[in-house]
């Protein structure tokens, strides 16, 4: 009998050749625990394989794979290597324990004019910063579903942060999604252009806006969330595979059920909840002045940070 080959890389599974793996790759599936836990359906449709030759790569890959236990130590230590992005106010980064923290997503609601899109503009700029200045060396994608992305904010923005405001702009690669289909489509196909550009932030601005317009009223809510929820997770698939933060803006409405304290509630129910790693609240106070509640974290406790919307951008 032949000696079978050593299964180390998604080449040498049965059925996938250079173009097939080309094609995974692209797709986001570049390692082998990636086809382990792949539905066999997505891997065949990304790849053009049959459904059968997908199957048996799931399985000889989940042959092939290795787990690998860690003490609480060692997580430990991985997780002071994570990145993270100044807000450009200390208050703020500092009850993030540090800033918008990559391999995971951070949610900001609120109502209008809070300040959730300015914020986002910050990070755009602090990402670029050298991770001794706040930032991660990295380049950014926006996916703008509102028509709210201003080139020229992000310019004084880079000016006041030292930046060449053109190499700032040059970093950024803008999406204009007018469907949540394209919204959609912009994350699904992100993994070559986020290669290729070295992206560490992700901004989705806002997320709902165009899954609240399509999808109205209480019938279409099954399948508005069901698309949400595949979005969602292409969202965190990517903070995961290229250790990148996302950073998310959503909308509110009042909650009718809460008789006292402040109503206002994110909108997305229960599948934005839970995938939101961090999420903050965040309103207006006085003049230029807002206040950012930290709602929830997997380790830092609720606390508030006052910040301000300046020419420069948010300062403490
Ligand atoms: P929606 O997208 O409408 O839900 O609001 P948002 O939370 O994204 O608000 P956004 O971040 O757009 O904040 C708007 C506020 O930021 C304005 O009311 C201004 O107070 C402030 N702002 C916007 N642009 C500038 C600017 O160029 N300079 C300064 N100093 N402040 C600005
Ligand atoms: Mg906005």
């Amino acid at each position: 009998m032949a000696k079978e080959k050593a299964v180390k890389e998604i080449e040498d599974l049965p059925g996938i050749g250079p173009t097939t793996a080309e094609k995974l790759k692209a797709s986001g599936y570049e390692t082998l625990d990636s086809i382990a836990v792949a539905v066999p359906g997505d891997l065949a449709e990304v790849s053009g394989m049959s459904l059968e030759a997908a199957k048996k790569a799931v399985e000889t890959a989940k042959q092939a794979t290795t787990l690998e236990y860690s003490t609480g130590a060692q997580v430990y230590e991985r997780r002071k290597g994570l990145g993270r992005i100044s807000t450009g106010a200390s208050s703020l980064n500092e009850i993030l324990g540090g800033g918008v923290e990559t391999g995971g997503i951070t949610e900001v609601y609120g109502k209008f004019a809070s300040g959730k899109t300015q914020l986002g503009f910050q990070l755009c700029v602090n990402a670029q910063l050298p991770r001794d200045k706040g930032g991660l060396g990295g380049s950014v994608l926006f996916i703008d579903t509102e028509s709210t992305f201003r080139p020229e904010r992000i310019e004084s923005v880079a000016k006041a942060a030292g930046m060449d405001a053109n190499a700032a702009l040059e970093a950024i690669s803008v999406v204009r999604a007018t469907s949540s289909d394209q919204q959609i489509l912009a994350i699904e196909r992100a993994d070559k252009t986020v290669k290729e550009k070295g992206i560490k932030l992700v901004v989705v601005d806002s997320l709902m806006s165009l899954f609240r317009a399509e999808y109205p009223g209480r019938g279409a809510l099954g399948e508005r969330q069901q698309k949400l929820n595949a979005h969602i997770h292409k969202l965190q698939h990517l903070a995961d595979t290229y250790d990148l933060a996302v950073y998310i803006t959503n909308q509110v409405m009042d909650n009718p059920a809460i008789l006292f304290g402040d109503p206002t509630t994110p909108v997305g129910g229960n599948i934005v909840a839970h995938a939101a790693t961090t999420r903050l609240y965040m309103r207006k106070s006085k003049e230029e002045k807002r206040i950012v509640r930290l709602v929830d974290s997997p380790a830092m406790p609720e606390a508030e940070a006052v910040i301000k919307i300046t020419p420069n951008g948010i300062r403490d």
